[in-house]
């Protein structure tokens, strides 16, 4: 398994191409399920999760065809002509548990879906009984049986309904917004999801032929239409990419510009980072944010985490990293998942003095973090330790890397290009 050794304690200066956003690509990678012609995504990083959901979709018999560039210039044509298969297995979801996502666009095009259950994952149990109530409003009939979903649409399709979600759910959101574009009459989805992931998916929908009203909102109302034609759609830039590499400006007291991304993305992250002492400009002419520490120490300040627009929980173990090395004492509480702390004992370790008290973290910063080997153990906590590590003076070993390349495209190279000292090594 490969490490990531890193050698801290030099202010991170130059420049950053943000990726497009991970969690908006795999929607809009499923949503190519919903027509017979070709969907165009440019934009679309290079990460595990999109080849994970690759494998998906050409189990399916979506033809997949990549231009082979990376960033911007990256551009995959996907095309459903026929689905040949309507069973996602076990083997292929239970690497990803985004593949659910395949469950809305299956029933809704070919009326019937069998997706293995995704099961929980290390921040919770994170159960899909939302996505399956939606899909129930929808006129599906759901079974359970043997490890997998099996969904099947009355004869004549999916039709319009009512779906109330009882608290946010991001990817129910997505399953429901999909199969409804093509369910017959009206849908209306209350408390819908509002992250800009849901919003990239909609207008990407849109363009493909789909009626949908309340985009951005809380309220979603779609018309269901009879078919769905191609459509070339951009990914939204990654959020909480961007986020990360501010907090790697600030925890280093550097300045980076991160390219291809925008302020409006991060609301509630830039006003936690501007709060505790962060300078944030954006240039909205060259589409780029610079970000760096000008006003002395970092200051502890309180977070929790919610659903867009609030501070997203994507982001809660980086700015605990930071938090760790400010000034003063935060309490960070995550109100989302029930175990998504996993990296308080591997940020100890690095000399942090956190202390969790049920779904709250008190973090009294410390004058230095101290160089570790420490292991990732979820996405965003390995981020979070390599952020901590990048302001030690000395050398810290990450294990378990392959969760970053879940979600961070080429993320040593983007840090040694801005003068970070890290190096990945294969170690097997
Ligand atoms: C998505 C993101 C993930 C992010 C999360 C919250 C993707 C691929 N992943 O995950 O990075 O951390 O949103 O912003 O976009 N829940 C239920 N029943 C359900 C569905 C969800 O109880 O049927 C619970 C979950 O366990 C969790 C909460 O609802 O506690 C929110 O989950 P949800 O918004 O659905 O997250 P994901 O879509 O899985």
């Amino acid at each position: 398994m490969d490490q990531i050794i890193i050698r801290g304690g030099r202010p991170l200066e130059g420049e950053i191409q943000i990726s497009g956003a991970k969690n908006a690509a795999l929607p809009l990678m499923a949503a190519s399920l919903l027509s017979a012609e070709p969907l165009i995504l440019t934009n679309l990083p290079d990460l595990a999760d999109i080849t994970s959901m690759r494998h998906v979709l050409e189990s399916l018999g979506t033809n997949i065809q990549c231009n082979g560039e990376q960033g911007p210039d990256s551009t995959c044509t996907m095309q459903s002509a026929t689905i040949t298969e309507t069973m996602a297995p076990y083997d292929l979801v239970r690497k990803m548990r985004a593949s659910v996502l395949v469950l809305g666009p299956l029933l809704a095009r070919e009326g019937h879906a069998r997706v293995s259950l995704p099961g929980g994952c290390a921040i919770g149990t994170r159960p899909v009984d939302l996505h399956l109530k939606a899909m129930a409003q929808l006129g599906a009939k759901i079974n359970l049986e043997d490890g997998y979903i099996e969904a099947t649409a009355p004869d004549g399709g999916l039709t319009g309904g009512q779906i109330v979600f009882p608290f946010v759910t991001v990817g129910g959101t997505e399953n429901a917004l999909m199969a409804a574009t093509l369910a017959s009459g009206e849908t209306t989805i209350s408390n819908a999801a509002r992250e800009p992931e849901i919003t990239d998916l909609a207008n990407c929908l849109v363009a493909m032929g789909a009626k949908i009203d309340g985009i951005g909102s809380d309220t979603l109302k779609i018309t269901g239409v009879s078919s769905l034609h191609g459509a070339r759609y951009a990914v939204v830039p990654d959020r909480i990419e961007t986020g990360s590499y501010a907090v790697a400006a600030a925890i280093t007291g550097g300045c980076l510009k991160l390219k291809g991304t925008r302020l409006d993305l991060i609301g509630s992250v830039s006003d936690i980072l501007r709060e505790c002492g962060v300078d944030i400009e954006e240039d909205t002419q060259q589409n780029c944010l610079t970000v760096s520490r000008t006003n002395g120490p970092i200051r502890g300040v309180d977070i929790i985490t919610e659903p867009y627009p609030g501070f997203p929980t994507d982001m809660q173990a980086q700015l605990m990293a930071l938090m760790a090395t400010a000034t003063g004492a935060s309490m960070i509480t995550e109100s989302i998942f029930e175990n998504r702390f996993m990296h308080v004992p591997e940020l100890c370790r690095m000399g942090a003095n956190i202390n969790v008290h049920g779904s709250s973290a008190i973090v009294r910063g410390v004058d230095r973090l101290s160089p570790a080997p420490v292991m990732a153990t979820d996405l965003r906590a390995s981020v979070s330790l390599v952020l901590a590590a990048l302001s030690t003076q000395g050398e810290s070993v990450i294990s378990r890397v392959y969760h970053l390349d879940r979600g961070y495209e080429h993320l040593p190279e983007k840090l040694a290009a801005c003068g970070a000292q890290i190096t990945r090594v294969r170690n097997s």
